[in-house]
């Protein structure tokens, strides 16, 4: 008797237990949608007009961002890590809770290279697209991600990458050109 007793299960503690991580979870984004967003000292935001930073955002230090024509949007509780370089003149668009790595380089437009008559950096930038960077996505230190790219949601990129194609939800991809080596989800 005193076994079942002890074995009884507690079903409004087990409730309690399994609901504690989303209260926390929902009140950790309340709480971070009123802090407002942080730009370390020494990194340099150039046309701030064109550049927004949602709540809660963190700007490390020596980070560079220069939108050239276009528009840089970062969502709510994303990180820039030191040194990384945002060149959107075919715009970049960063999701919620983004965390990128140190020296990563987000370039959404490229040198006019195939015009010839006259050195390159006598022409316009051109952009075959914006990189789009869905919300939850890891991208690690030393990263090149290239114009027309969508790093889809929940996505892990391996330090060092060059991601010159969009890639699928919750992948893993690495590599020079990025490609897939896993998936978060492990049924996949
Ligand atoms: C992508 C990453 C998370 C994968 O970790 P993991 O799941 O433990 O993967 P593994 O180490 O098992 O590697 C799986 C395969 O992918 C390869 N691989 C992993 N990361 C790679 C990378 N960045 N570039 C190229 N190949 C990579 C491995 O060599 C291995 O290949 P193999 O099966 O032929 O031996 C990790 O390797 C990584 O790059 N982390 C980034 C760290 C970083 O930049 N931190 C900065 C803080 S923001």
């Amino acid at each position: 008797m005193e076994a079942n007793i002890f074995f009884m299960p507690r079903p409004l503690s087990s409730i309690a237990a399994a609901l504690r991580p989303l209260i926390k979870g929902k009140l950790r984004t309340f709480v971070s949608s009123l802090i407002r967003p942080r730009v370390a000292c020494t990194a340099k935001l150039y046309q701030r007009a064109n550049i927004s930073l949602g709540p809660n955002t963190f700007i490390d230090h020596y980070c560079i961002l220069r939108p050239a024509g276009g528009k840089i949007v970062i969502d709510d509780r994303s990180y820039l890590g030191p040194f990384s370089v945002i060149l959107a003149s075919g715009g970049v668009t960063i999701g919620k809770e983004v965390i990128i790595g140190p020296h990563t380089v987000l370039a959404s437009g490229n040198h006019n290279y195939k015009q010839t008559a006259l050195p390159m950096q006598h022409f316009d930038m051109i952009s075959s697209g914006p990189i789009v960077i869905e919300d939850d996505v890891w991208i690690g230190a030393q990263c090149l991600v290239c114009d027309n790219v969508t790093i889809a949601t929940g996505c892990v990129i391996g330090g060092g990458s060059v991601v010159t194609r969009s890639t699928e939800p919750f992948g893993i991809y690495a590599g020079v050109p990025a490609k897939k080596i896993g998936s978060r989800k492990a049924a996949d």
